[in-house]
């Protein structure tokens, strides 16, 4: 079993599952086996990121482009996602994991709503680590919101348009509460964000990784860590390193 060296987990890492229908089509079964699987794959990284002691975790599990997936599908992913909570939420909760949801919740229907609601509201006390749940999700989705709530603010006459920076349009995002990620992985071998938080991931390391979701394990997550570790994050400015060389 590998195990982390003593080098500072990052505060908070996003995922983005992919392969789930790839998994299932190499083994000739419905793609609805796949994300049966990919459930799995979730119970076994939410441990894993609270053993490396990991803050927030967030998971995309349905994008504001996957309506564009044959209602079966939909309907196999909405089922899962609460079969997940109303299975798991209970040992969440035990395990002082905070549940939080972001993505546009108007248009979801009112038991799908009232179950995130219910997620969120069991669990906002606790403060072992926060699993955020990206579902109904998509980055200019998420901006396009902000920036409605900005001009509300500006018509009303609350606030001043030339007052407007990056911290009002931040604070008024669905992560306004969590820190921006420091490591966003993603499974499957793509390498693209797929409109998954564009704002929060300026300064983001990106990882893709080979795996397929349903393949993603405590092993290849604590991998990716370690390469983490082993990154020069520099935000615009200079390493450490050539600071300490005084170049
Ligand atoms: C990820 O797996 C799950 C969701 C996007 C909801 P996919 O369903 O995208 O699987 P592939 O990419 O088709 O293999
Ligand atoms: C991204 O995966 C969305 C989720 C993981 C929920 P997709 O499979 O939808 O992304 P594309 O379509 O390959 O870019
Ligand atoms: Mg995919």
């Amino acid at each position: 079993m590998s195990t982390l060296e003593n080098r500072a987990a990052p505060e908070h890492v996003a995922i983005i599952m992919d392969g789930n229908g790839r998994w299932a089509s190499a083994r000739g079964l419905p793609r609805s086996f796949g994300h049966r699987k990919g459930v799995e794959a979730v119970r076994e990284t939410v441990k894993a990121a609270a053993e490396a002691g990991i803050r927030y975790l967030t998971l995309f599990a349905f994008s504001s482009e996957n309506w564009r997936r044959p209602e079966s599908e939909i309907n196999d992913l909405f089922g899962l996602l609460k079969t997940f909570i109303r299975r798991d939420l209970a040992e969440l909760h035990r395990e002082n994991v905070r549940i939080r949801i972001i993505g546009d919740r108007a248009n979801l229907r009112d038991d799908i709503r009232s179950l995130l609601l219910e997620a969120e509201e069991t669990t906002r006390g606790n403060s072992a680590m926060t699993l955020v749940i990206a579902f109904n999700y998509g980055a200019r989705d998420e901006i396009a919101r902000a920036a409605a709530r900005l001009a509300a603010e500006v018509a009303e006459g609350r606030l001043k348009a030339s007052d407007i920076d990056a911290r009002m349009i931040d604070e008024r995002l669905d992560t306004s509460d969590i820190p921006d990620p420091d490591l966003i992985i993603r499974t499957s071998g793509e390498e693209r964000l797929s409109n998954f938080l564009l704002w929060q991931a300026a300064y983001s390391e990106l990882m893709f990784v080979p795996e397929l979701w349903p393949d993603f394990s405590r092993e290849v997550f604590f991998a990716a860590l370690e390469r983490f570790g082993a990154r020069d994050r520099r935000f615009g400015g200079l390493s450490a390193k050539a600071v300490a060389l005084g170049s």
